[in-house]
């Protein structure tokens, strides 16, 4: 099978979140499987994209509106991420430092979207799947089905995941102009109360769906900012597939990232040392126990709730345990997170700003990693804490529902019911109580570290999907 992946992120060119791991990680596994898997992105100016070379497949031009911008598909060369690459640059638009965040982003994605499919439908061969990630190419499924200028890409099956609802690329009507020429009376497939929303017209024209996780599948026919009826229409066609994490990329035994490498027989050694070199670049104590934030720091990771999570727990415990966060995002919980530096000097410390290489450490070197988030399609930070043997604490919800189970109910993680100042410092009171058991810490890391997310079972799931 031949699986072409549209996607605005994809580690290591050009990561935000989750969905850069995944779709660095979904396609090497599905050619493993015996399949082609092909990633098609923006070319944007990552240190990636300059020190990598390329041989150009594609030349021309893309219409927006009354505009045209140069565009060039430029094929890696070397094929060490384990799939072929294509870096769609479009000069004027896709040619930029960030993947997002700029006042265009409508017409950068639509122009990019729109490149592809000019290139695809050149092509003498048919895909088997175009599968798109997000609301970032989730206008592809209606432009393969109603742009006339595409009808030979009609039949070609799409799939759409959706990694993250809270998103959905809304604009105007008065953007109608940039797309290639169709049936005006198709133009509802583009609806959701009253404009032309991205994600909602991919939920409507795909052909197969899916979600991260199983839970948030069930958790989005009643909270998917505004889209709850059509998802629970199209739940016909839904599935979720819990993603898995690239246990060649997140391995503590290879990991290059790391202070020391460690095995599951080494992982007291192996933690120890790593926690020990993270205390020391950020002023903690490494006989005491290290709780940890890795993300982005908005409301839905429940960030906002973090200053003062942190400023009870610490004044509670008075220095016997350690939090460390590495994050970005919002200014207000950025700046309430640096504040609390003042205040507890020698237990707390943060990291503003994003940083892959610290957050393979501080995985390695955490006892325990933090999740209080309020929306959690999947979430991979803590897989990732279970393979380098760190135990999650979260708020139970979607992915983070369908990986972590509490010790109390025989498994291996904190689990908490609400995203609130008091739930998740009761279950960091749990983590700090567990923390004194040393036996059973141990018995719990080695448990975890053994426990298998790896991509090659969601990778076969998409597969059977795909042929359903
Ligand atoms: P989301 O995609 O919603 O942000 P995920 O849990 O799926 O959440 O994935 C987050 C990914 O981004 C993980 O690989 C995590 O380690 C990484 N990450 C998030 N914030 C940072 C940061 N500030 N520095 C380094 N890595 C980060
Ligand atoms: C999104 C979600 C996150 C998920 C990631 C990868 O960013 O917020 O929960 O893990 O996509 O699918």
């Amino acid at each position: 099978m031949e699986i072409i992946h549209l996607s605005a992120e994809c580690y290591p060119i050009a990561k935000v979140g989750g969905l850069g791991d995944v779709v660095g990680a979904l396609p090497k596994y599905q050619n493993k499987l015996g399949h082609v898997a092909k990633v098609v992105m923006p070319a944007y100016q990552t240190n990636f994209f300059f020190e990598h070379q390329y041989e150009t497949v594609y030349d021309g031009w893309v219409k927006l509106g009354y505009q045209n911008f140069p565009v060039r598909i430029l094929r890696e060369l070397h094929n060490k991420l384990g799939f072929d690459l294509y870096l769609v640059h479009i000069a004027g638009l896709m040619d930029r430092p960030n993947v997002y965040g700029y006042s265009d982003d409508t017409e950068r994605f639509l122009a990019f979207q729109i490149a592809v499919l000019d290139w695809m439908e050149q092509w003498k061969h048919r895909p088997d799947v175009v599968h798109c990630h997000d609301h970032h190419t989730g206008l592809v499924p209606f432009m393969m089905t109603n742009c006339f200028r595409y009808s030979s890409l009609k039949h070609v099956t799409t799939v759409l995941t959706i990694h993250n609802a809270q998103y959905q690329g809304q604009f105007g009507w008065d953007k109608l102009h940039y797309f290639p020429a169709f049936d005006p009376w198709k133009a509802g497939m583009l609806d959701w109360r009253g404009t032309i929303n991205p994600l909602a017209s991919a939920i409507k024209c795909c052909w197969r769906l899916t979600t991260v996780s199983p839970s948030y599948l069930d958790e989005l026919g009643f909270q998917a900012n505004g889209l709850e009826n059509l998802l629970s229409w199209e739940r016909g066609k839904s599935a979720g597939i819990l993603n898995g994490i690239d246990n060649e990329v997140w391995d503590p035994q290879q990991d290059p990232m790391l202070e020391k490498k460690y095995a599951v027989r080494t992982v007291e050694n192996g933690k120890r040392a790593n926690k020990e070199a993270l205390c020391r670049v950020f002023n903690l104590d490494p006989e005491k126990p290290l709780f940890t934030f890795i993300g982005r720091l908005v409301g839905e990771k429940g960030a906002d709730l973090l200053p003062d999570i942190f400023y009870n727990t610490l004044s509670h415990y008075d220095g016997r345990l350690n939090i460390l966060v590495l994050g970005s995002g919002e200014s207000v919980v950025e700046g309430r997170l640096t504040h609390l530096k003042n205040n507890f000097e020698g237990s707390y410390n943060t990291y503003i700003g994003y940083n892959e290489q610290l957050s393979h450490q501080i995985y390695a070197g955490a006892d325990f990693l933090l999740m209080p988030s309020r929306v959690e399609p999947c979430g991979l930070n803590q897989m990732y804490a279970l393979r380098y043997g760190t135990i999650p604490v979260v708020r139970r919800i979607g992915g983070l529902k369908d990986t972590v189970t509490d010790i109390g109910d025989g498994g291996f993680g904190i689990c908490h019911d609400q995203s609130s100042v008091w739930d998740v410092s009761q279950a960091i009171g749990r983590a700090y109580d567990l923390y004194q058991d040393v036996q059973r810490m141990k018995d719990i890391r080695k448990y975890m570290m053994k426990l298998d997310h790896s991509w090659d079972r969601a990778a076969q799931q998409y597969i059977d999907l795909y042929q359903i």
